[in-house]
């Protein structure tokens, strides 16, 4: 009988589960977000069905795409380069588009009305209604969040404990932080914390409406918004405290910042690797990312920026996708440039960046010191979180950027102390007691056997706001301080009387 159980068991495990994991942010490194934990998951041996809206055509093993590339479309409605158009409500609005696009996808209401998965995978991005894709199955619900820990997460998973503590996403203040840049931190979250409850009713209703016909379909009852929403089993973070600010989280919180980037780095194609190789003196590589395109750049600062790489003595690549007339011998343009094994380069001496989260880790894990050209989103907190790390220096995005980017790079490359503090946080960066692997595959594994992780999750989920704060103590003993008062106040009310009357009583006499 024993050994029967012994063999059921490890017949079990060496099945796997069956996961589905979901990307509907139609951008290629929210597609390498979500991939970066479809790898590990792959690799110890799950089932995964990839809803994603860049499927790739190359057959994997245990691996089937769900195609939601018709997403793409709705990034056309968006404006990323014009600040005044990239509002919360803007933002929330676009979510919301995704999330609805996504579920009401044929394909995919079909594979979760049909198929009974283990666990789902969702990437929070601003938007709540992914909570009804695990509370339609039943099976807990993974979260990544591709972004640092912010207090909308700190909500889902336990009390806001960060505002008075650490700066909210668009606050460069230093840490501590003064009473002004506190007070604007409060105001921040009270700011955001009144968009999301505005959209509360909108975003419960979209639950509603697409996830009630899938749970009917199933014969399961949808659970309310409210307890899909706060049932959350394990959330898996893209930070870490060399980049982030340490914060107190829950055990059910794991951080796995830089997990996107492959263990092994892939060798350089031949031809970079002898460019690299034959640059002792240096390397600058230039990248501004996949959604900055270069036709937003004007000709005079193409132009500025082609004769300032061209006077410095080192060798330039440039990831841009246009060819470029009248280069200088030591500058080197391609559409694609293989960025990791680039930034592992021993002869890498910067990296010119948009500061994306992506490339910024990427910058941790290999120790290169950054000048961050920042054009929207986190990326200008990103760049002063750099700039305050004392590895980078930070450049604005503008058409004369050219010579502010001269003297940046003069400052970086005569001034070591920028390489140096690029290689200790780098130091920090690698050294972890698990890595990021074999983190994604045991919790998501463990979520799965202990049907949901409950034992990890924190308790403050189960209070309401007034008891976390102890307002209700609070009222309690000044009831009690005051009834004592009162009491008080009376006896030696009557002790006075007494005595007057005693007194009065010996004047008569
Ligand atoms: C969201 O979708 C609606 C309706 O299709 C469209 O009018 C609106 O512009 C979209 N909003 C954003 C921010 O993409
Ligand atoms: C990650 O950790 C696991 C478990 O400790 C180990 O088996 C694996 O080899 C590690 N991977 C790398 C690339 O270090
Ligand atoms: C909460 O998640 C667990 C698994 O983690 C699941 O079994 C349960 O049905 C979920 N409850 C609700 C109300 O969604």
């Amino acid at each position: 009988m024993k050994s029967v159980l012994v063999f059921l068991s490890v017949v079990a495990t060496a099945f796997g589960y069956n996961i589905l994991c979901i990307q509907s942010v139609p951008s290629k490194s929210h597609y390498h977000l979500m991939k970066g934990i479809v790898d590990p998951l792959l690799k110890a041996g799950h089932q995964i069905t990839f809803v994603s809206t860049f499927p790739e055509a190359k057959p994997v093993k245990n691996l089937k795409y769900i195609d939601i590339s018709h997403i793409q479309m709705l990034t056309q409605n968006v404006d990323m380069i014009d600040r005044a158009k990239q509002g919360m409500s803007v933002v929330r609005e676009f979510a919301r588009n995704i999330s609805r696009d996504a579920i009401g996808t044929p394909a995919v209401k079909e594979a979760l009305m049909k198929e009974k998965f283990d666990a789902v995978v969702t990437e929070w991005f601003f938007s709540d209604v992914d909570s009804g894709y695990a509370a339609v199955q039943q099976v807990p619900w993974i979260l990544l969040s591709g972004m640092t820990m912010h207090p909308h997460m700190e909500n889902l998973v336990d009390t806001v404990r960060s505002v008075p503590m650490v700066p909210a996403i668009k606050n460069d203040s230093p840490i501590p932080m003064n009473f002004w840049s506190r007070l604007v931190n409060t105001f921040a979250f009270i700011y955001m914390s009144t968009g999301s409850f505005l959209d509360y009713s909108l975003v419960k209703s979209d639950y509603e409406t697409y996830f009630t016909p899938i749970a009917k379909a199933r014969g399961v009852t949808l659970p309310s918004y409210e307890e899909a929403l706060y049932n959350v089993s394990i959330l898996f973070v893209n930070s870490h405290p060399s980049f982030a600010p340490a914060q107190g989280l829950p055990p059910n919180v794991i951080e796995i910042g830089g997990y996107h980037i492959s263990e092994e780095i892939p060798p350089l194609p031949k031809e970079l690797q002898d460019l690299l190789d034959s640059s002792p003196q240096g390397v600058v590589y230039f990248s501004m990312g996949s959604v900055l395109k270069s036709s937003l750049l004007p000709e005079k600062t193409r132009q500025d920026l082609i004769k300032l790489f061209g006077e410095l003595p080192y060798t330039v690549l440039w990831k841009f996708e246009e060819k470029l007339e009248g280069l200088p011998k030591n500058v080197h343009i391609r559409p694609w440039m293989p960025q990791s094994s680039i930034l592992a380069h021993k002869n890498l001496k910067v990296f010119i960046t948009h500061g994306g989260l992506l490339s910024t880790l990427e910058t941790l894990r290999f120790g290169v010191p950054i000048i961050a050209i920042p054009v929207f989103g986190d990326q200008p907190s990103n760049a002063q979180k750099c700039v305050r790390g004392g590895h980078a220096l930070r450049v604005d995005f503008t058409p004369d950027m050219g010579a502010p980017l001269k003297a940046a790079l003069l400052e970086m490359l005569s001034n070591d102390r920028y390489y140096k503090r690029a290689k200790y946080l780098s130091q920090l960066f690698v050294d972890r007691p698990v890595n990021t692997t074999h983190l994604i595959q045991h919790y998501v594994r463990h979520a799965i056997e202990t049907n949901g992780a409950h034992h990890l999750r924190s308790k403050a989920l189960l209070y309401s706001w007034y008891e976390l704060w102890m307002l209700d103590q609070v009222a309690f003993l000044l009831v009690i301080l005051y009834t004592i008062y009162r009491v008080f106040k009376k006896i030696v009310g009557c002790f006075k009387r007494d005595k007057s009357i005693k007194t009065g009583k010996e004047k008569r006499h």
